[in-house]
């Protein structure tokens, strides 16, 4: 007799060493957001941030080029940058002790460090990290060998076709007590529309019941689309939603920050002048707290101990089954 999918195991929403080793399996080889390039006009001009526990910062080079690197000195583990956005003066020089890196990486002075026999700058160079930009959003990848940004991102791609410019933006950030694999969990389901999001289930066209996973992007089309990428929701792996809802771009980074903690970043571009953008970012945040509700109370019953195994439904639950699957493979390389 056939057997239903099955959801994962309990334990990899709440063990610390299943956390851990996703930090390396998963995000350490994935790309992930990091900001606008916008931010990053002039040299100097640099992003910063923490991902998954990994800092890291892409600066503007000289030639105009984008150079990332862990935000981590060679000397003894300073930060070379402390603020999350900022500009540096032709060089990164140490918060601890004034080391000092060109754009390139490359360690140009020890900064009265004293004589020392043996030792050779160019053997200290910064850890470089992949830079890659996608219709002006900022990416990196810690994993030297990854696959393009541009392929990850293709299918969406060609769903989105042209865009409007949108140059106006509001940012925010919610932390949730969930693990980050609840709340993607519950962004690739189009099956909760109605027990949780009412409002949007009511509304005609809102609801994003199919769900078809093309290379690792997650696409959910509306029940009646109208042209392309008119109403979009879309999901790259591991943890970036990306949906078109009412002229507003909004992209959805939920960043782990423990085995049952993790943020959620969310960036809404918009067209300066469009009057709907106020109405669309409330209504963005509502479905966001409805989601947030409920992935905090699964955490709760998983960390309970007495649910082990449910099952998933093939018609709509589809893409979770391809997620774990695809989890477990992160895992076993
Ligand atoms: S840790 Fe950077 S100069 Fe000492
Ligand atoms: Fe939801």
């Amino acid at each position: 007799m056939p057997t239903p999918p099955m959801t994962a195991d309990v334990d990899l929403y709440r063990d610390p060493a299943v956390f851990e080793a996703e930090r390396a399996a998963i995000f350490a080889r994935s790309w992930q957001f990091l900001g606008l390039e916008a931010d990053l006009v002039r040299p100097g001009d640099y992003l910063a941030e923490v991902l998954a526990g990994y800092p890291v910062m892409v600066v503007r080079d000289e030639a105009r080029g984008l150079k990332g690197y862990h935000n981590v000195c060679r000397h003894r583990a300073g930060p070379l940058v402390g603020e999350a956005k900022g500009r540096c003066d032709g060089e990164f020089v140490c918060r601890f002790h004034a080391w000092r890196y060109g754009f390139d990486g490359r360690l140009r002075e020890a900064t009265g460090f004293g004589p020392v026999d043996g030792f050779d700058p160019d053997g200290f160079g910064l850890f470089p990290i992949r830079v890659e930009t996608w219709r002006g959003f900022v990416f990196v990848n810690l994993d030297p060998d990854a696959g393009a940004l541009a392929e990850a991102l293709a299918p969406l791609d060609a769903r989105l076709g042209d865009q409007p410019r949108r140059t106006a933006r509001v940012r925010d950030s919610h932390p949730v007590a969930c693990n980050w694999k609840v709340y993607v969990e519950n962004y690739l389901d189009g099956y909760h529309d109605e027990g949780i999001h009412p409002a949007l289930a009511a509304e005609a066209g809102a609801q994003r019941h199919e769900v078809h996973v093309e290379g690792e992007v997650a696409l959910f089309e509306a029940s009646n689309p109208q042209g392309a990428a008119d109403t979009l929701w879309a999901w790259l792996w591991p943890n970036i939603g990306l949906s078109v809802y009412r002229g507003v771009l909004l992209l959805e980074h939920m960043r782990p920050q423990g085995p049952d903690r993790t943020v959620i970043d969310h960036l809404f571009l918009h067209e300066p002048e469009d009057p709907s953008v106020d109405a669309a970012i409330l209504n963005a945040e509502r479905i966001f707290e409805e989601d947030a509700w409920i992935n905090e109370r699964v955490q709760q019953n998983l960390d309970a101990g007495v649910f082990q195994h449910g099952v998933l439904s093939p018609t709509h639950e589809g893409a979770l089954f391809w997620f774990h699957g695809r989890v477990a493979q992160a895992l076993r390389a």
